[in-house]
């Protein structure tokens, strides 16, 4: 036995080392399919190593619980749209917390152990972090998949019930760790879990994203929490590791959308939703609409075009007839890159996923930084359901709510054409002065039945 937890100790940071590689390789999408790989293999080392030095196993049971969770596991991989990963992270971080939860009653029931105050300690916070991440997550699933409503709960009355829920949960985990009294352990559990849907309903649907991020970062600091009682140094550093690239993530998501945590967590703008951009002052504001053959034409005779990806093109899964626009264009001797913001659509690398999954050329595709400075020499940008990440009132508008974000700066491109449905708003809820430029062009209607018949007539079968 001895023997056999030396060889863990190495096993683990075998396996440690290798989830440091997948957080490295998934930073780039050149390096993510490596990077997953090393994820899977680090994965199965763990849980190897933790079935051999467990004491007395119960394998049957095990090996069935395995064999069921690949199995969904397997399935969902294989099926889920790109457009359903952020509720689909969502549910699977509610399994996480759910994980923790149990993991901690178990622990807190086992015949036969006390546990010391440390313990207590670690078990109190890690179920409490645990309840609350999954009835969270749980909420988040359902407001990303439309299967709750995506408003914010209101009212006067919503904060002062999270304050005193908050409060109630703390104090009976607090009972608990001063006196071993498993109720309070149990009360602590079920508060938290109510705390948890108390916590996100009042957040728009829209912010979820963020939200997601965060419960992501607080499922691996709760699983983080239950290593420390079970004693298990690869628990212990692979959700330190996902809780701390989860929080790391979230403030990369803030930053890039100018805005502070708190303010995603207790109000803000995530709670539009498309609203018309012609009420009030825009009502008088001209703008020039044109069709995909005239769009299309112009394009042709361009020396070069950017693509600007948004959150609409993902909506209309239009990245197979973007790729094949692209082509067209590229035959006809037309330099076409494409650009990205970094929160661009509705998750971190959305569009590079989107992209990557029409088997788009990584040189093809440029990070904000890098291609900003070359919109002024570009003779088209085509913005594909796009809408906040142009907005040039982020750089020239003090009053603007997003005043301060970083853009793609397609404005100062010769020419501009913009693909959506209509002239309403986007996430933020904005009215956009891209749109009504002398220079830019507004093509109306569905991102993917738009570029298609752009492509037909790049490719000379449209007139
Ligand atoms: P948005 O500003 O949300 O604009 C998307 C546009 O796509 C809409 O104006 C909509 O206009 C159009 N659209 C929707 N469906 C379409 C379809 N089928 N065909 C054509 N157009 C369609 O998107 P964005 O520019 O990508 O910006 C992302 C926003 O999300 C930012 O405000 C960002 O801060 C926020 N956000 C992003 C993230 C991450 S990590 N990516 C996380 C949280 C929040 P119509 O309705 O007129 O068609």
């Amino acid at each position: 036995m001895q023997n056999l937890t030396q060889y863990a100790d190495w096993a683990y940071l075998v396996g440690a080392v290798l989830f440091v590689l997948t957080l490295r390789g998934l930073s780039s999408p050149i390096s993510a399919v490596i990077g997953n790989r090393y994820g899977m293999i680090g994965m199965a080392l763990a849980v190897m190593t933790t079935f051999f030095v467990a004491q007395n196993p119960n394998v049957p049971l095990i090996l069935g619980a395995m064999a069921v969770g690949a199995c969904i596991g397997i399935y969902r991989a294989r099926t889920v749209p790109m457009t359903q990963m952020p509720e689909t992270v969502a549910m699977m971080h509610s399994l996480v917390g759910l994980a923790a939860v149990l993991i901690a009653v178990a622990a807190v029931f086992h015949p036969g152990v006390t546990h010391d105050m440390v313990h207590r300690f670690e078990l109190f916070v890690g179920c409490f972090i645990g309840a609350i991440t999954f009835t969270a997550s749980v909420i988040a699933w359902g407001k990303l998949s439309a299967k709750l409503a995506a408003r914010p709960l209101k009212g006067s009355w919503v904060k002062p019930v999270q304050a005193i829920l908050f409060v109630v949960m703390l104090g009976l985990g607090v009972d608990y760790f001063m006196t071993q009294d498993v109720v309070a352990f149990l009360a602590m559990t079920g508060v938290a879990l109510v705390f948890g849907y108390f916590w996100i309903a009042p957040i728009g649907g829209g912010d979820m994203p963020v939200v997601v991020s965060l419960l992501n970062s607080l499922s691996g600091w709760a699983a983080a929490g239950i290593g420390f009682t079970l004693n298990n140094s690869m628990l212990i550093i692979a959700g330190s590791l996902v809780g701390s690239s989860g929080a790391i993530l979230s403030y990369i998501m803030c930053r890039a959308m100018n805005r502070s945590l708190l303010n995603v967590l207790f109000g803000g703008f995530g709670t539009t939703a498309g609203a018309a951009a012609d009420e009030g002052a825009g009502g008088e504001k001209n703008y020039r609409a044109g069709s995909p053959d005239d769009a299309a034409f112009l394009m042709t005779h361009a020396d070069s075009v950017v693509i600007v990806p948004g959150y609409g093109l993902a909506q209309a899964r239009a990245q197979n007839a973007v790729k094949e626009l692209a082509e067209a264009l590229k035959e006809k001797g037309v330099k076409v890159r494409y650009a990205i913001h970094p929160v661009a659509g509705r998750m971190p690398g959305h569009m590079n996923v989107l992209l990557a999954e029409a088997d788009v050329s990584y040189e093809d595709v440029f990070e904000m930084e890098a291609i900003n400075s070359d919109f002024a020499s570009t003779d088209v940008v085509l913005v594909i359901g796009a809408n906040d990440v142009v907005n040039p009132a982020a750089k020239d508008n003090p009053a603007s709510p997003i005043y301060g974000m970083p853009i793609l700066e397609a404005y100062r491109a010769r020419t501009v054409m913009v693909i959506k449905r209509s002239m309403a708003t986007g996430y933020a809820g904005l009215d956009n002065d891209l749109f009504y430029l002398d220079k830019t062009m507004m093509i109306f209607g569905d991102a993917k039945k738009v570029v298609e018949e752009m492509v037909k007539v790049v490719m000379g079968g449209g007139h």
